[in-house]
């Protein structure tokens, strides 16, 4: 197993190139714009997604650098849903830092996250491949529709495990499938190769978007570089609730509904307590590490490579990770 330091070594040349793009692309003759956008890309992201996506085009033998444009391209549209998620869940703290709404305000962030999208969608056409514009327009579209999605599902204590998986998918896991997507038709990949890949792209964003659900229960703050607790704060229900609302007392399951329902509630350390002591944390984990288990599987399609045993460890770091 590799660590994502390894992985990351892997990679050097391309990952320097990619930093180059990311960093070319930001600019902007608006100060402001420049300000946050630099404000956020230099605040220690971990570039999972483009990553993914390099890693993926290695894995299929590709020998070209279009790949570090299309990586900078996801990262953007990541940046950008992380701008908008912070005003919208009222974060304080994002990669150890104040969150951007924070100290730049709601409207500045949101109105940067939309000049992130956009200069995406410029990097997209300059690209020139219509397939790969679908693929991350379908994306894009998907995150707002998953974030949308869950706004709906807030403060609302019936919510399915079902339901949850839906949400996850599309505000997530979307993304690291598009990731392979993009990776397949840079490397020329075979229909059924592009199709697996998909496949280990959603299971791993799974994985990672329910690893860090268990997160925001377990984690320190400081490790994970945002706040704990916040989701149930804010009546976000994710599956280590919806897993301890199905086993505990009766008068357990009337708090915890309370605490969904109103968001902050005076014995939230109670009731982060039941939800810790209900097995939500170990089910919870069981579940990543089946999505994980289902992402590795789904690599079957690839040749032996050092590309490939590093898409097996990314699996196992999604969810093992403490930030
Ligand atoms: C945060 O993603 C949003 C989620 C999908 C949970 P990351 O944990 O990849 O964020 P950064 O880019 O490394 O900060
Ligand atoms: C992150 O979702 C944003 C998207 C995936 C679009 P969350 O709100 O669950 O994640 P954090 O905790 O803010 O990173
Ligand atoms: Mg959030
Ligand atoms: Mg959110």
């Amino acid at each position: 197993m590799l660590s994502l330091k390894q992985i990351q070594q892997l990679l050097n040349h391309d990952i320097e190139q990619n930093h180059q793009v990311i960093i070319n692309q930001l600019s902007s003759d608006v100060v402001l714009i420049n300000q946050i956008s630099h404000y956020i890309i230099h605040s220690g992201g971990k570039r999972l997604r483009p990553l993914l996506l390099m890693l993926v085009a290695r894995a299929l033998a590709y020998k070209g650098q279009a790949h570090t444009k299309a990586a900078a391209i996801i990262e953007f549209i990541h940046t950008a849903t992380l701008l908008h998620d912070d005003v919208v869940d009222e974060s304080a703290l994002r990669r150890g830092k104040d969150t951007a709404n924070n100290v730049f305000g709601n409207a500045a962030s949101v109105l940067t996250g939309d000049f992130l999208y956009s200069r995406a969608f410029q990097m997209m056409v300059e690209l020139d491949q219509m397939k790969i514009m679908q693929i991350l327009a379908n994306a894009t579209n998907k995150i707002a529709e998953g974030e949308v999605l869950q706004l709906l599902n807030c403060n609302n204590p019936d919510i399915t495990e079902t339901q949850y998986m839906e949400v996850i998918y599309c505000k997530t896991a979307k993304l690291f499938e598009a990731a392979c997507d993009v990776a397949s038709i840079i490397a020329d990949a075979p229909t059924s190769t592009q199709h697996a890949l998909r496949q280990y792209g959603i299971h791993l964003g799974n994985a990672f978007q329910i690893a860090d659900d268990v997160l925001d229960y377990t984690a320190d703050s400081n490790t994970l570089g945002k706040n704990i607790g916040d989701d149930l704060a804010e009546g976000k229900v994710t599956l280590p609730v919806i897993y301890a609302l199905q086993g505990s007392l009766d008068k357990e399951k009337a708090l915890i509904r309370e605490a969904i329902e109103q968001g902050h509630h005076p014995e939230m350390d109670k009731i982060i307590q039941i939800i810790n002591q209900s097995g939500a944390i170990e089910y919870a984990t069981q579940k990543a590490q089946q999505s994980a288990k289902l992402a590795i599987e789904a690599l079957i399609v690839l040749s032996d490579s050092v590309y490939k045993d590093a898409l097996i460890s990314l699996a196992h770091i999604a969810v093992e990770r403490t930030h």
